[in-house]
């Protein structure tokens, strides 16, 4: 005769696990992330057990007490994890049982796994919810504080990578905050999705022992309860949410990545990033390159992957919990480790970046940024906005060819191509002034600049 199956929750089966099968299928690797969680988690759950009177009051204090000590054994690296065990609510659960006795036998009352873990993931994620939010504040006030040392200061605002308009260059390191609240108010509303306690819906259908859900769900914080059960063990909704929101702070982070990898190059000399986020090369001694940068901007890749994989993990999954969600925390996890990775690296680089706007000034007005003013000057002059762009776009076709700017025609040849150009025109005329000149809301002129620095640390002053 074999020797029969000796994991309790087994009996069902006639032989242990095959040993191979189990090292696949364990998750105790990745999930042991989870113990503080879930001793919180269990807690809660049998001190509503003690409460409607299903455990002895004794056991709850047993039980809260082994619980404490397991999770300082596991702090101080301590406890010795058990793979064949399989996950870590086994692992704990069999450590209380080792150190309690018959009390630990009842914590899994009117429980599953299923429920379990599902609470136990909601929990990690409102702390990382909260981390990722602190960690975007962070870095906006990083900007914010950058950007007020630059509102008189100009730099071009670029379409298609090509020079475009004159913008202060606060507005510009502001272009970079939007997106960012953005992301916060996400990350908020992901939050909302993830309050929901799934405690007490056990394997898929609750239980038939009067336990109340909504005790462990007001001492665990949460601030709704999950209302069908069968949807309550298989919902990931909010999972691929955070790895949405993950990557959409990935891809703001990047965009910024790229404009400060460009703007750092000789060709651009528009900021210089502090030695201590550079690296060098092993072979080219006068290198300084943006390595960190760089990074930023490539692991935003790894956050898109873990997007996909989420989704396809949950694409096409029976109704009730599956096995195949075990898959979840591999993608959570490490979206929510390469995107505060992400954040506190730029966060850093933000504030070793200082702007030239001496070497920016001296190329402000190659590229006809002031074309645009010029339009509308004419438009003020009473001309259509169409015919004052076809005399604009004429206008610099020749100055292109003699290699002249705007501003550097004198009035009467100005007025060869439009009558209504009177001297007034020099004050649009510039870089500089078209960046004063600006107003319209929203726009990224320097009074405008000036407003939204107030605005933002004003914000940002109280979170
Ligand atoms: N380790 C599993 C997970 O992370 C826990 C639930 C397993 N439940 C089960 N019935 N096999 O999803």
């Amino acid at each position: 005769m074999p020797k029969g199956n000796q994991r309790s929750w087994e009996k069902r089966l006639q032989k242990g696990p095959d040993r191979n099968m189990l090292d696949f299928v364990q998750s105790l690797d990745i999930d042991w992330q989870l113990y503080p969680y879930d001793i919180t988690g269990s807690i809660a759950h049998a001190r509503m057990l003690a409460n409607k009177g299903l455990i002895p009051k004794a056991a709850f204090n047993a039980i809260r007490k082994g619980l404490l000590q397991i999770e300082r054994q596991i702090r101080s690296g301590r406890f010795t994890f058990d793979k064949t065990l399989e996950d870590i609510h086994m692992a704990i659960e069999a450590a209380l049982v080792r150190r309690i006795g018959r009390a630990g036998l009842m914590l899994h009352t009117a429980r599953s796994r299923n429920d379990q873990v599902a609470t136990d993931i909601r929990l990690w994620m409102k702390d990382r919810i909260h981390q990722v939010q602190q960690q975007i504040v962070n870095l906006q006030k990083g900007l914010v504080k950058l950007a007020s040392g630059y509102i008189d200061q100009v730099m071009p605002a670029y379409t298609h990578l090509q020079r475009a308009q004159p913008v202060s260059i606060a507005a510009y390191i502001l272009s970079h905050v939007e997106p960012l609240e953005r992301d916060h108010i996400r990350m908020g509303n992901c939050m909302a999705m993830v309050d929901c306690s799934p405690l007490g819906c056990g394997a898929v259908a609750g239980s038939t022992l009067p336990i109340d859900c909504q005790m462990t769900a007001k001492e665990l914080g949460f601030a709704h309860l999950c209302r069908n059960s069968i949807d309550a063990v298989a919902d990931r909704d909010f999972a691929a949410e955070f790895i949405f929101d993950c990557a959409m702070i990935g891809l703001h982070l990047s965009r910024l990545a790229t404009d400060w990898i460009i703007f750092s190059s000789t060709e651009f000399g528009f900021i210089r990033i502090d030695d201590a986020f550079c690296t060098s090369s092993s072979m080219m001694p006068q290198k300084r390159n943006p390595d960190a940068l760089e990074l930023v901007r490539a692991k935003a890749a790894s956050l898109y992957g873990a997007l996909v994989a989420i989704l396809s993990v949950l694409r096409s999954l029976p109704s009730g919990y599956n096995r195949d969600l075990q898959e979840d925390k591999v993608h959570i996890f490490s979206a929510a480790q390469t995107t505060e990775a992400c954040l506190d690296m730029t966060a850093q680089v933000v504030a070793a970046t200082r702007f030239q706007p001496d070497r920016i000034a001296a190329g402000l007005d190659d590229g006809f940024l002031d074309a645009t003013a010029l339009a509308e000057y004419l438009v003020g002059k009473g001309i259509p906005f169409r015919r004052a762009h076809g005399i604009v776009g004429s206008l610099v076709a020749d100055c292109d060819r003699q290699r002249l700017r705007l501003r550097d025609l004198p009035l009467g040849r100005l007025r060869r191509y439009c009558r209504k150009i009177d001297k007034d025109v020099y004050k649009v005329l510039g870089a500089a002034n078209v960046a004063r000149s600006y107003r319209s809301f929203g726009a990224a002129g320097t009074k405008q600049a000036a407003q939204m620095v107030a605005y933002w640390t004003k914000v940002l002053q109280a979170r």
